[in-house]
């Protein structure tokens, strides 16, 4: 039950359905499990685990997740059908705490879709939250595009879902179209005119396309809400979700303006935030608040004066706040097994023995070519996305003939189930020349959408971190690697981004 006087924010993340939504931002099922566990572990309270009738990976992750679940509440989505709600149940029922999310676009727009009318809609919101409810003791209810839809109207269908049982009611701005004084104005219409309004806790879910997904949610808590639904680094459709460090941040350093907490241990946030741009292959721009590379780094003279003289001057948090700690500890080809673990936990990343044994090999590799490896390069080290245990198909062999003289050519081998073959191409540059090396290996139709190269550091020998994203069929893939030598990181990029595309041609969903 809502108690718009407490201050308590419930936080609910749903990186792994909006979050996973996004174009390109495929995760395996082991990922999803392994994100879900960090959420759960943070104090997280509700996840959003997928969409369970969108795929049978889906089903399987959402249905594996409640099984493995804690704490945190375990939330599915549905839209309003009843196959969708049933679906939802049976992946969610494992968990401790399940909870189904069901919803229907309820502005003039989306009602077009359907082609219903406004009491015929009533009456199947009324329907299908019942039926969740019948299932489950625990169901949020959301109508999509909310900042849209006619305010009357909204209250009315409200007031239904909350009377067919509803206890949470999220209102999207799922088009990023509101400013934070409508974000909290609808919060307060829906407490002021709905009948049992004061009954039932109000969900805000932002969408960041004009930039003011985190002001949304936070003027959304002033007026009453008190659910937040975020993603974390903002992850999300299009220019994505409120970012979860961003909300939980602002309430903890702006507790005098927004006297809220949460229940998030701020300090895992750099942890997590660096696994899932691993994972989804969306690196965090240097510039993002809280969790980007810059976010803490002060380069003008001016600041880092201020900064040695009192880090208050330019600092209003910690970086030990979201669990990133300044080590001594200079990294070489010396350097131990215990060196590169607790290294890697200062760096954020806790690491099994298995992953340990992997990441040391390509660790030595790495300093053996590098004299000095930097917090970055282990970093990029964590987030090369290649050599993973199940990939079908792996970079054996490069060599590359580049220069002034044209054709550029690429002698590859590539391991394919387990398999060489070799080829030898040309193209326009080394880069396209590897490209196209592999593409006589691999035939495939995915067209290449992005091919991102970024220096992980300073000097002629520094990594470079390499982004392929690719498009075959609707179905949006990303691949990442790095290395000393980028066209090595390229080949392997690619390579990577072709696994990912395998996987997804398996689950059969776009
Ligand atoms: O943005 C949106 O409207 C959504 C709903 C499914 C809640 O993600
Ligand atoms: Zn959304």
């Amino acid at each position: 039950m809502s108690d718009t006087t407490s201050d308590h924010v419930l936080i609910f993340d749903t990186t792994l359905r909006d979050g996973e939504q996004s174009p390109g931002a495929t995760m395996t099922h082991d990922e999803k499990l392994e994100i879900a566990e960090m959420l759960d572990d943070m104090g997280v309270d509700i996840i959003e685990a997928g969409f369970p009738i969108a795929s049978e990976g889906d089903f399987a992750a959402v249905s594996e997740i409640a099984r493995r679940s804690k704490d945190a509440v375990i939330c599915g989505l549905a839209r309003a059908k009843p196959a969708d709600i049933e679906r939802a149940w049976e992946a969610v029922r494992h968990a401790a705490r399940p909870r189904i999310h069901t919803f229907i676009g309820t502005s003039p727009l989306h009602r077009d879709i359907p082609g219903l009318s406004m009491d015929e809609m009533a009456d199947v919101i009324h329907d299908t939250v019942t039926l969740a409810r019948n299932l489950c003791d625990n169901v949020q209810w959301s109508p999509m595009d909310a900042t849209r839809t006619e305010p009357d109207y909204l209250c009315r269908v409200v007031e239904i879902a909350i009377k067919a049982g509803a206890s949470t009611i999220n209102i999207p701005d799922t088009v990023g179209y509101a400013v934070p004084r409508e974000s909290a104005r609808i919060i307060e219409m829906l407490l002021e005119r709905v009948p049992g309004a004061d009954q039932i806790t109000f969900a805000t879910h932002c969408h960041n396309d004009l930039g003011m997904a985190t002001a949304n949610a936070l003027a959304a808590v002033e007026a009453g809400a008190r659910q937040i639904e975020c993603t974390i680094n903002g992850l999300g459709e299009r220019a994505g979700n409120t970012a979860l460090e961003e909300v939980v941040m602002a309430l903890r350093v702006r507790n005098d303006a927004l006297p809220f907490k949460t229940g998030v241990d701020s300090t895992r946030i750099i942890q997590i935030s660096r696994r899932v741009a691993q994972v989804s292959g969306f690196a965090v721009q240097f510039n993002k608040a809280i969790v980007g590379k810059n976010a803490f780094a002060h380069e003008s003279g001016i600041h880092q004066d201020g900064m040695l003289k009192n880090r208050e001057n330019f600092e209003i948090m910690r970086p030990e706040d979201i669990g990133l700690t300044e080590t001594n500890l200079v990294m070489g080809k010396h350097s131990g097994r215990a060196a590169l673990r607790k290294k890697l936990a200062d760096l954020g990343f806790e690491i099994s023995d298995n992953q340990l044994k992997d990441v040391f090999v390509r660790f030595k590799e790495l300093a053996d070519r590098k004299k000095e490896v930097f917090d970055e390069d282990l970093i990029a080290l964590m987030s090369d996305g290649t050599d993973a245990a199940n990939d079908r198909i792996r970079v054996k062999f490069l060599r590359v003939i580049c220069g002034t003289e044209a054709p550029q050519s690429a002698d590859l081998t590539l391991t394919i189930d387990g398999e060489d073959h070799q080829v030898t191409a040309t193209g326009d540059g080394p880069v396209d020349a590897t490209f196209n090396a592999i593409k006589a290996l691999f035939a495939h139709e995915a067209r290449l959408q992005l091919y991102q190269v970024h220096a992980v550091t300073e000097g002629t020998d520094a990594q470079a971190t390499v982004t392929v994203r690719m498009e075959e069929d609707g179905k949006i893939v990303t691949g990442q690697s790095a290395d000393t030598d980028t066209v090595v990181a390229s080949a392997k990029a690619y390579v990577n981004a072709l696994n990912n595309l395998l996987v997804r041609r398996e689950k059969g969903r776009p």
